[in-house]
């Protein structure tokens, strides 16, 4: 993909550097625009030698309208993308004023334009800003909306520019939905029309007693972001769900469970499918609960542990296994090997394994390998639902491939 990138004069334009980074590692090309406000901020040179690109800083600079003008440069992209975008540039965008290279860019384009404010709390509350970012959204830009925490200048509410990952995959993600381009990232609107597909998420509970279990720390984020790409794409989603604080995304049909049991049987009652994603970190073992609360005084228990049963192998297994049978893996070391030997065990095509030794459970971000029959593909780190996204892609390409599953 080719973006071009507008740096608006915040503080907030450091960050640029590490999102055109960010890009390039991801095989995208960046053209950047500075604007004089952010060339105090960042320089041209860093930017040059970040982007491998030359950068535009003036409209007068593009001396040769043959070659690359205003409406050419502003045409030749995918997408326009203004980070840090400022209070005075949105101001100036939603007036269309057109004073200077980047704001004749904006204006000239024919591209998605997703801009990601950046400013003081004061600024971004202040109504004159959400008048303009309320102009801009109808006029069919894409607003990032910014982070909310502790802000350079010392205040403490929304402004601060998101993270270069955040940034990045909400650019591709307008990309994806707009285009049909091959190096889509978004899942192409309707491509799972008539397919049945069949998500776990979340962790399991297994009763000690009547007030006590046996959890982990999954928080169903990963999961529930597959399911909301893929109802996006027009599949017919079952989400089977433990014990999760999270809405049920729309277009999908949620049946809530707790234990490893009512999750299998759950799974079973809702074949057949097409794809089954079973992201549920499912408890190993369970303990035949007591009815009555334990007591302290009877000192610790002694549980006696059994095993529960493996969703994913059973449904391997089956006569109703679905054409395309994904798991998870988390793991804390050697992901890739110990992923590519439970693809193999429990007889799945892909296993999308996560090294969970860092904050990846319940956290925002996601670094994967997909384990196919053909070896490991590492994806780089996104949000988790840019990495639903992009699975939900690689399972359309696979599906409409007609080739067979590896
Ligand atoms: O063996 P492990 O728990 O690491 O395997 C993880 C994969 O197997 C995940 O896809 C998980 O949803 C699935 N699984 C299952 N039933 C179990 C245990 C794991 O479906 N009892």
């Amino acid at each position: 993909m080719k973006i071009l990138l507008i740096i608006g004069g915040g503080i907030a334009a450091y960050k640029a550097s590490e999102l055109i980074r960010q890009f390039r590692k991801a095989g995208h090309q960046v053209t950047p625009v500075l604007t004089a406000g952010g060339a105090h901020f960042v320089t041209p040179m860093t930017l040059a030698a970040l982007a491998e690109s030359p950068v535009y800083t003036s409209l007068w600079d593009l001396k040769d309208e043959r070659e690359m003008g205003h409406i050419q440069l502003s045409r030749t992209a995918d997408v326009v993308l203004v980070c840090p975008a400022t209070a005075d540039l949105l101001a100036k965008m939603a007036a269309g004023v057109a004073d200077d290279l980047a704001t004749t860019l904006l204006l000239a384009t024919d591209k998605p334009v997703v801009v990601a404010p950046a400013m003081n709390v004061r600024m971004w509350l202040h109504p004159a800003t959400q008048r303009n970012i309320a102009q801009l959204k109808a006029d069919g830009i894409t607003v990032i909306d910014p982070d909310d925490g502790a802000m350079a200048c010392g205040e403490f509410g929304p402004g601060r520019l998101p993270d270069p990952p955040d940034v990045m995959a909400a650019t591709l993600l307008r990309i994806g939905a707009s285009s049909p381009s091959p190096a889509l990232v978004n899942p192409v609107a309707d491509a799972l029309i008539g397919h049945h597909i069949l998500v776990t998420a979340g962790p399991t509970h297994e009763p000690i007693d009547p007030v006590r279990v046996i959890a982990n720390r999954s928080s169903g984020k990963q999961g529930f972001a597959i399911a909301a790409a893929a109802a996006q794409a027009g599949a017919r989603v079952t989400l089977i769900a433990g014990p999760v604080s999270l809405p049920t995304p729309g277009g999908v049909a949620r049946i809530d469970v707790e234990t490893a049991d009512q999750m299998a049987a759950a799974v079973e009652a809702a074949l057949p499918a097409d794809v089954a994603i079973l992201v549920a970190a499912v408890a190993d073992w369970k303990v035949t609960p007591s009815p009555v609360k334990l007591k302290k005084g009877d000192g610790p228990p002694a549980l006696a542990f059994s095993p529960n049963p493996d969703i994913l192998a059973t449904l391997a297994a089956s006569p109703d296994r679905p054409r395309l049978l994904i798991g998870f893996a988390a793991e804390t070391n050697d992901v890739v090997a110990n992923a590519t030997d439970k693809r193999r065990r429990k007889g799945a095509d892909w296993i999308i394994a996560n090294d969970v030794s860092g904050d990846v459970m319940g956290g925002s971000h996601n670094q994967v390998h997909l384990i196919t029959a053909d070896g490991d593909d590492p994806w780089e780190v996104a949000t988790k639902e840019a990495v639903a996204a992009r699975l939900i892609a690689h399972i359309i390409q696979t599906i409409h491939a007609k080739t067979p599953l590896t």
